[in-house]
């Protein structure tokens, strides 16, 4: 199996002084602990005007940065806008797609999260795309109606190879932020769901990450849960124990499986 995803979303939170703390105080544990990132790829998306300088920074570090966001269009006049080949041409290998802040503050959309997918892939981008329901869509019991429709709007624009290459995160809005992970029957039945969707439309081996409220004490839970292939993780990510603590079960849960 590929090495899980382990992605960092740093937010809009945070600044040079944190993130240094948390960089040094992993590189201090990698020098004990050579191996502690060896199981799985992790991934860090910081705000987009931090990118050359944490890559700087990770130099020495099995670790990539990734965009939390990337223009839908082509380059132009696009004030205040990334094109997804400005990225890659700062060796940019990860994008987000379509978070759930996104589509709640930025009026994001199916066919504009549609081509920010199709721009991240034309680039060699991996598009890691987010998609959950709302509490009110759950209440409803409209949660696989809802992640269906944002599953087939996000790859409406792609063929069959591009369908694979993505990475997707089932992110329920009402788990995000607030230290109340889902609970894991939830989240086995929407990645048991994404994967059997995603099948049906070219992928069979869809790559599938959890996110919301992870942190170290329920990360093990949620590497347990089948489908997975990871987690994305925001407030634990900037809390160093917390993130160290996700990083080595995650390595010592995968290092397990072949
Ligand atoms: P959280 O955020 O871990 O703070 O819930 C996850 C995310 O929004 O990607």
């Amino acid at each position: 199996m590929d090495k899980p995803l382990i992605v960092a979303n740093w937010k809009m939170k945070g600044g040079k002084f944190l993130y240094l703390q948390i960089i040094k105080k992993l590189s201090q544990e990698l020098t004990h602990d050579p191996e502690l990132l060896a199981g799985c790829q992790v991934v860090i998306a910081p705000s987009l005007i931090y990118l050359s300088w944490l890559q700087e920074v990770l130099r020495e570090l099995p670790i990539e940065v990734g965009s939390q966001n990337v223009s839908q269009f082509l380059p132009g006049a696009y004030t205040g806008e990334t094109a997804a080949v400005m990225l890659s041409e700062m060796q940019v290998k990860w994008s987000l797609v379509g978070h759930s802040e996104r589509r709640q503050w930025y009026f994001e959309e199916g066919s504009t999260i549609a081509h920010k997918v199709l721009r991240c892939l034309e680039q060699g981008i991996t598009p890691i795309v987010c998609v959950g329901e709302s509490t009110e869509q759950r209440t409803h019991r409209r949660q696989f109606e809802v992640i269906q429709k944002q599953v087939e709007d996000a790859l409406s624009l792609l063929d069959q190879a591009q369908v694979a290459a993505c990475y997707w995160a089932y992110e329920p809005v009402w788990a995000i932020g607030c230290g109340q992970i889902a609970d894991s029957a939830s989240i086995a039945e929407m990645s048991h769901f994404l994967s059997e969707l995603l099948s049906g439309l070219g992928s069979s081996k869809a790559k599938i990450l959890y996110g919301g409220s992870v942190d170290s004490k329920n990360a093990l839970e949620v590497f347990r849960v089948p489908y997975l292939s990871g987690v994305l993780v925001g407030s634990a990510s900037l809390v160093f124990m917390e993130w160290l603590g996700i990083l080595r079960q995650a390595s010592q849960y995968y290092a397990r499986i072949p």
